[in-house]
């Protein structure tokens, strides 16, 4: 099949890179010069395993080109909408700018029958109200959410966990014809992994809009469930790690996102909720989603405890101490700073009067683009050199596998704060380290 990507950042380079492995004809567009200047070379614009591999090995077949004019998604069969969808700045709803520029820009390149499948995460009633501006190019939308993960976003594409199409449908319900031949285009875009018996819900375009953020609410409330639950270890010394494998072995409830600790974010979890929030108040529904206020609260309360521990550890107060930072991401295995835990909470302590040197393995360009303000170092022994606290903000396997004594032997003060929950206290302790983390004794 011949497909247009529209949009090549963690989402779209991914998608349109996997969309070549399976055998099909992609063209990505995207308007960030840079971007397009980097994947027209066969590398990969940012950091994410495995994709540097699979570009330059779809590259080298010529089924994978990049461009920055969108004339060149002309005669695709499908057109995937990939571009972001971030929060609207001082508002909780999500910026549609992107996703609004983008279809316009494609339209006049659709021809009748042509598909564009929406995957940015939107608001419900957005394919809707897309789907009424491209009504005149005989186009049709559907919806198509992603659902990959940053870090294992190559293999989340190739071999996903289930695929979604939000069909276009009648007063009845009912899929319409053209949503028949939609589907039938999809069908044949994910024909690999079709066959290899991935689930297919084939539902409405409401529905697949909702999935998306309903999938992401359950998550971001599975993980603010256990970090109130650190709260209450916190009060009571009970240690949170235990807490989880224990109500994890329940398979109603699962030990996968239960780990407490800093708690969540990046650019789709909490952005989502807040976008979904909003979009239930336009519905006239926010009472349904009242409670992803409390997730949220319960999520940044996380950070400013953090910022407490730090201060316990310093006897009282942080001004003048040296804070070494270990990790940057949002998550290991990324360098995606957006809305990242480690940098919120150093960028908090920098404010209030530490000296905070941050350290990761892959988003220290990022991080000094966000905060420039920061200093930063290129390992986790420089970063500790001399520091009176160090915080593993980001649990990226080299810092679960620091030496408690080669560290020991570089800093002012062994005072270890946990912020991921994933060193092994005993260990630390029996090395002269103060241990704290969040929701352990
Ligand atoms: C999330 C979803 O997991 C994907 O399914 C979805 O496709 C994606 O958003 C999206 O909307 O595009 P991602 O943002 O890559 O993926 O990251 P997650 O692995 O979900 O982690 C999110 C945050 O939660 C991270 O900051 C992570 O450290 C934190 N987290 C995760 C915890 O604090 N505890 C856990 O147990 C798990």
């Amino acid at each position: 099949m011949k497909i247009s990507v529209v949009g090549c950042g963690y989402l779209g380079a991914v998608h349109a890179a996997c969309m070549a492995e399976l055998g099909h004809e992609v063209i990505g567009v995207d308007v960030d010069e840079r971007k397009i200047a980097a994947l027209q070379a066969g590398t990969a614009p940012f950091y994410e395993p495995g994709l540097p591999e699979l570009l330059a090995r779809v590259s080298a077949t010529g089924r994978l080109t990049f461009s920055t004019d969108m004339a060149a998604a002309a005669g695709a069969d499908a057109h995937f909408i990939c571009v972001g969808t971030p929060q609207t700045h001082g508002e909780f709803r999500a910026d549609l700018t992107y996703v609004d520029a983008a279809t316009r820009q494609l339209a006049p390149f659709l021809r009748p029958g042509d598909v564009v499948a929406g995957k940015s995460t939107v608001p419900v009633g957005t394919a809707e109200r897309l789907a009424a501006t491209l009504e005149a190019t005989g186009a049709t939308v559907v919806w198509n959410p992603e659902f990959l993960r940053e870090g294992f976003a190559v293999h989340d594409t190739l071999h996903p966990d289930r695929l979604v199409y939000g069909l276009p449908t009648d007063e009845d319900g009912v899929t319409t014809p053209a949503g028949e031949k939609a589907k039938a285009v999809l069908d044949e875009v994910y024909a690999a992994p079709l066959a290899a018996g991935t689930p297919l819900v084939v539902t409405d375009r409401a529905t697949a809009q909702l999935v998306k953020v309903a999938a992401n609410s359950f998550l971001a409330t599975k993980i603010s469930f256990i970090n109130a639950m650190a709260e209450l270890c916190e009060a009571t010394g009970a240690d949170v790690t235990r807490l989880a494998d224990a109500i994890g072995f329940d398979p109603r409830i699962g030990r996968k996102f239960l780990n407490a600790g800093l708690g969540f974010g990046g650019g789709c979890l909490p952005k989502d909720i807040r976008a979904f929030m909003a979009r239930a108040g336009e519905l006239g529904v926010s009472d349904a989603l009242g409670f992803l206020q409390e997730i949220d609260a319960i999520n940044m309360r996380r950070r400013v405890r953090m910022v407490d521990l730090a201060r316990e550890v310093c006897h009282g107060s942080i001004v003048g101490r040296r804070v070494a930072v270990l990790g940057a991401a949002f998550k290991p295995d990324s360098d995606d700073v957006r809305d990242s835990p480690a940098l919120s909470v150093a960028a908090q302590m920098q404010l209030q009067g530490a000296h905070v040197t941050v350290t990761d393995p892959q988003a220290i360009a990022n991080a000094r683009a966000a905060w420039p303000d920061l200093r930063f170092a290129e390992t986790a022994l420089e970063a500790a050199r001399g520091a009176d606290v160090v915080l593993l903000a980001t649990e990226w396997p080299e810092y679960r596998e620091l030496d408690p004594d080669r560290l020991g032997a570089v800093v002012a003060a062994k005072a270890m704060l946990d912020g991921r929950n994933v060193l092994d206290p005993a260990r630390w302790r029996s090395a002269g380290w103060t241990y704290r983390a969040l929701g352990r004794p």
